[in-house]
């Protein structure tokens, strides 16, 4: 089910307050937020009407959070290559949706972004579901682009293609349950996919941890359980389960 809403602070806190009242499986959708909440305490830049802002209402989880962000991650790729089949999407671990232009193949701009988020009901700490939010840069121009104050892009800018926000909000929600259902029944499967997508392997990065340490090194898997294994330059392998990439 499709919950339609017009401004809000943001869908994930929205999804969260409401989480009682809302259904399984349902997507919240806003035209526009005004506190839109990106990773790390960073704001999301919401303006109406071009974009999509929503939470995917995951209750009684079967999976830990980060399988929520490789649900997401391919569902949000399987929609936009959908829309737009011709140009150059990959995950960036852990939860971007990047593109590469056709006309400037070393680039790498930010196309859409995921924040999953816990629910746990007030009377004890147990969580019982999974709030997992999705921005995605639609039909925005090249004047809010710039606004951004990162690489970043849409898919209008990159393709000319204007979206259907209903439609892309529909065939969001049947990708999102669809691989719901494989987190589900056939986790390997995911995973395996949602490693095949993620275009940091045999990369270079640098990573700022959540402590501030700085690790660089060679992306040389990622392991079953969301973390990014690195081969240090001082010859050591690191499992990262999260951090900041500061270069890739
Ligand atoms: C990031 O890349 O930092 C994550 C961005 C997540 C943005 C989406 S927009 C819909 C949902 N509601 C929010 O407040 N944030 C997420």
């Amino acid at each position: 089910m499709i919950i339609k809403l017009n401004k809000i602070d943001s869908t994930n806190r929205y999804a969260l307050r409401e989480f009682a009242n809302v259904a399984n499986d349902s997507l919240i959708v806003a035209d526009a937020q005004d506190a839109g909440r990106g990773r790390r305490g960073k704001s999301w830049f919401s303006p109406p009407g071009v974009n999509m802002y929503a939470s995917y209402i995951i209750k009684e989880p079967l999976f830990p959070i980060y399988v929520s962000l490789w649900i997401c991650g391919l569902a949000v790729l399987k929609t936009l290559r959908d829309t737009a089949p011709n140009i150059d999407l990959w995950l960036k671990w852990p939860n971007d949706i990047y593109c590469t232009p056709q006309h400037n193949p070393l680039a790498k701009l930010k196309m859409a972004g995921l924040l999953a988020e816990t629910f746990s009901p007030l009377s004890s700490n147990k969580i019982t579901g999974i709030v997992a939010g999705m921005g995605i840069n639609l039909n925005m121009q090249k004047e809010d682009i710039e606004k951004i104050n990162r690489p970043a892009t849409s898919l209008f800018y990159e393709t000319g293609i204007k979206t259907d926000l209903a439609n892309f909000a529909e065939n969001l929600l049947r990708n999102l349950f669809f691989y719901r259902n494989s987190a589900e029944t056939k986790e390997e499967e995911l995973f395996a996919e949602w490693r095949h997508e993620n275009r940091l392997l045999n990369r270079n990065v640098t990573v700022r941890q959540d402590h501030g340490l700085i690790i660089e090194g060679e992306v040389v898997n990622f392991s079953r359980s969301g973390e990014m294994i690195i081969f240090t330059k001082d010859g050591t392998f690191q499992n990262i389960m999260s951090g900041e990439l500061e270069s890739f």
